[in-house]
Parts: structure tokens; sequence; C-alpha cells
């Protein structure tokens, strides 16, 4: 059951104070007509949040065992010792305070991805902080808001495809829908080996001048299981049960289905959206979604994560109410009604991006010319890349054309933007000359970074750091 002691009187408090009133002024300042020079003074960097934490965690990254099947293991790169990490749940506008502890022996970050925090605290290496010396300790002090599903992850070379992620869910403390129950379902690709680079010898070389190899995946997990040990989620017939979707693979594309129900999407990247009926979605690294089934159809059924790229086994979860008897679970039929970007329509607009943009870049991604493995925007390879200037309380666009073949999860740090009529933060930007066009205020000062979500087209230069100049 979602838990629902909502401390109402001390949120009602918190909205006055700190970084929420910075955000409420910053969006005011965002209506206001024209943009001159001394407009930026108006949305001054969010400061680090010094407030006592209502939550405080631990979490130490240290090599551990990963356990996907019985009969299967391999050592990892873990939080906590757990595959995904620990469920950090927190309240919307509760101050969590995550104290790191790097047991590697490798320098690490934590990044908070989709959560717009403050600068300091964003967790990408030699962008807003140094990576943290094993042994050593960082805290990472922030205002969960707004509510949504989220996930924290390593934000350090290809450390997030060695297991280092875990789940963050901030409750809404009114939701827009109504539900009984809930689950979070993080799917992920699996890598039981140390993950390269295909220029370092990696994913078996090849791959083509204009096309992509994925890593050499052993299967694809939903909540650290492969499909031989699927996670049960148990449901009571009537029941509405929310479920929230993480795709925290690495490099991989999921077409997800559930047998027997229909799914009523209800949120994107976290964010509220008109529900919206739909028999499957497709999400890329880095995307959320939230969807309510009804449990009005008894028995034992399977939720599927095809990989779009890939041959593997789906992942697979089982949805088995209390009155049934066991047996193999229905699998899914074929998908007819895919969710389309167009279908989303957020509940509430994005402040401070109506109208014309006062800055808009446009930018080409494709793979680099070179022999080595390389993936670029417009021509260059992150970190050998000019950072894209705005200005506090522009509205910005950002024009994405993708020369490439294969699609690219393209997430930018600490804002949401607007796409279409949705709100997001991670948005696929399909291949074969797709665009795709976000729009979103700045309203969060600082250095930020902009990428491909696939790991390895970030690690191979799909970057840029979105930079505040006054
Ligand atoms: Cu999950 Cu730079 O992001
Ligand atoms: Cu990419």
């Amino acid at each position: 059951m979602p838990r629902r002691e909502h401390a109402l009187s001390r949120r009602g408090l918190l909205q006055l104070t700190g970084a929420t009133a910075l955000g409420a002024l910053a969006g005011c300042a965002g209506q206001l007509p024209g943009t001159d020079d001394s407009e930026g003074e108006a949305v001054p960097p969010r400061s680090t949040v010094t407030a006592e934490p209502d939550t405080s965690v631990s979490l130490t990254s240290s090599p551990g065992t990963v356990r996907p099947a019985p009969e299967t293991s391999t050592t990892n790169w873990l939080y906590e010792g757990e595959f995904p990490g620990p469920e950090l749940r927190v309240q919307e506008g509760d101050v969590l305070s995550v104290e790191l502890t790097n047991g590697l022996q490798a320098g690490t970050t934590i990044h908070w991805h989709g959560v717009p925090v403050a600068n300091p605290v964003d967790g990408v290496p030699n962008v807003t902080q140094d990576p943290v010396a094993p042994g050593d300790t960082f805290t990472y002090t922030f205002r969960a808001e707004p509510a949504g599903t989220y996930f924290y992850h390593s934000h350090v070379g290809l450390q997030l495809d060695r297991g280092l992620l875990g789940p963050l869910i901030v409750e809404e403390p009114d939701p827009h829908v109504e539900y009984d129950r809930e689950y979070v379902v993080v799917v992920d690709d699996y890598l039981p080996e140390e993950p390269e680079l295909p220029s370092d010898g990696g994913m078996g070389g090849g791959g083509g001048m204009m096309g992509d190899t994925r890593p050499p995946y052993e299967g694809l997990l939903i909540n650290g299981r492969l499909p031989e040990d699927p996670p049960r989620f148990e449901v009571t017939e009537g029941e509405r049960v929310r479920l929230r979707f993480v795709n925290a693979g690495s490099a991989t594309v999921f077409g997800v289905r559930i047998a027997g129900h229909e799914m009523t999407v209800t949120h994107a990247d976290g964010r509220p959206v008109e529900p919206v009926d739909v028999d499957s979605f497709v999400f890329g690294s880095g995307e959320r979604y939230d969807a309510v089934i009804e449990a009005t159809n008894p028995g034992t059924w399977a939720v599927r994560a095809d990989a779009l790229d890939g041959s593997e086994p789906p992942a697979t979860a089982i949805v088995e109410y209390e009155s049934a008897s066991g047996g193999s679970p229905q699998r899914p039929s074929s998908a007819s009604n895919r969710l389309q970007y167009g279908d989303l329509q957020a509940v509430s607009s994005l402040d401070g991006v109506s109208g014309e943009p006062d800055r808009t870049f446009d930018l080409t991604l494709s793979r680099g010319r070179s022999r080595s493995y390389t993936w670029t925007i417009d021509g260059q390879a992150y970190p050998d890349a000019d950072p894209l200037q705005i200005r506090p309380d522009e509205h910005v666009r950002i024009r994405m054309t993708n020369q490439s073949p294969v699609v690219h999860p393209m997430h930018l740090h600490g804002h949401f933007f607007q796409v279409g009529d949705a709100i997001k933060d991670t948005v696929i930007v399909p291949g074969h000359r797709g665009q795709v066009t976000i729009d979103f205020h700045a309203d969060n000062p600082g250095r930020w970074l902009f990428h491909c979500h696939n790991l390895y087209h970030l690690d191979a230069g799909m970057a840029r750091v979105v930079e505040y100049v006054e």
C-alpha cells in the first residue's frame, strides 16, 4: 500500500521556505515579458539545502554478488550490496540526505536522475564535483521535489552498467489517480562482466560505420531478476495497481506489455499526465512511466519488456492474483495500441516556456567519422566540446536531428523540458533523421550535463554541458 502518513502542516511550512520559495519566484519571473540584462538576477543559483534532513540514508558503493537467477551469479559493483540498490522513498518536499561511502577501488558519484537538485549535488564528475575517492564519503542533501518516479545511479564512466543504480520514489501528497497498491518495476540489461567501449575491445567489435552494437548482455532483468526467476507482484481482484516502470538499462530500449490488462499511463518521467489507455509503451534508457492496471481479470499474467534492438529473452515479471492457483503465466498478445509521445498531455504546464524562445540550439546527433568509437553532437565529442551557453530566466529551445540509424534517449540534467504537450527529462530521438524539439526554462543556474542516456554513447562523447552565463 502507498504510505499515507503525510505531514501536511510540515509540508505547508516547507513550501514557504528555502529552495521551493526560490523556485516559485523564478516561476513568476518567467512570466514577465521581454528579456533584459538585469533580469538574470531574478534567478539566483538554487542554493544547497541546509535544513535538517527529514530522511537520512547511507549508501556504500562496493563490490558485491548479484544473483539474478538461482544458478547464476557474478560479482558487480553495488549500493549496499543490493541489486538494484535500496529503494529510497520520501514525501514530496522532504529534505533527503544521502551519505555516499565509496568502498570501490575507483572514484564514484551519485546522480539523482530527473530531480532538479541544486547544481553542487548533481553528481557529475568534473562538472559539478570531483569523483569521490576510494574510502572517502560525500553527502548529497536536496529537497525531494517534485513528486515522481526517479532513479539514482553512478555518473562515472560505465559504472551504471556494473549495477550502481536504484529507484528513488518521491510520493505526491495528492495523486491525480486512485490506486490501492503499487510496485516499482526496474527494467535493466544484465552485463556480468566489466563494461568496455567497443574501441577498447568490448561489444565484439564491428557494428559498421553508422550502426551500433550492444554490449554482450546475458539477459534482461526486472528488479534484478532474469526471466527464469521472475519477481511476483501480488494483486487482489478489484484493486487498482500502480506500476512505476524505470528503464535503468544502459543500452537497451524496451517495449513493455502486460498480459490480460490494459495499462493506463498516468505519469511520464514522474510528471502527471492525463490518463491514457494503451496496451504497450516503449522507453529508452533513463525514461520512466507510471501505469495503473485494474485487477479485474484473475489469473497469472506476464509483464514483459522486450529489447527493441536485442535478442535476449524478454525481461519478465508475474502479476499474480491472490486467488490464482499458480500455473504458468499467460503471455501478452502482440501490441496494437502503443503509447506515442503525442498521447502525453501534462496535467499542468511548464512555466516560462510559452511563446517564442529566447535562444535556440539546432543540434545534430551522429556517429563520429573517425575510426574510433565516438558519438557526437554537432560533430564534437565530449569532453572536447563547446558548452551550450544560456542565461538565467531564458526560454531555451533545443532542436535535435538524429543523423544516425539508432535511437538516442537524450537527457537534460537539472530541468524538466516540454516536448509536445508532455513534460519530461529524457526523450527518445528516433533514428534516420528523427527530429525532436524540447523547450525549457532556465531556472536552475549552474553547469548541467545534456547527453544521450545510452551509456556507451555518453562515454563516447554524446554530451554537452549546458552552462549558465551572466
Ligand atoms: Cu541518468 Cu546524466 O543521467
Ligand atoms: Cu545515443
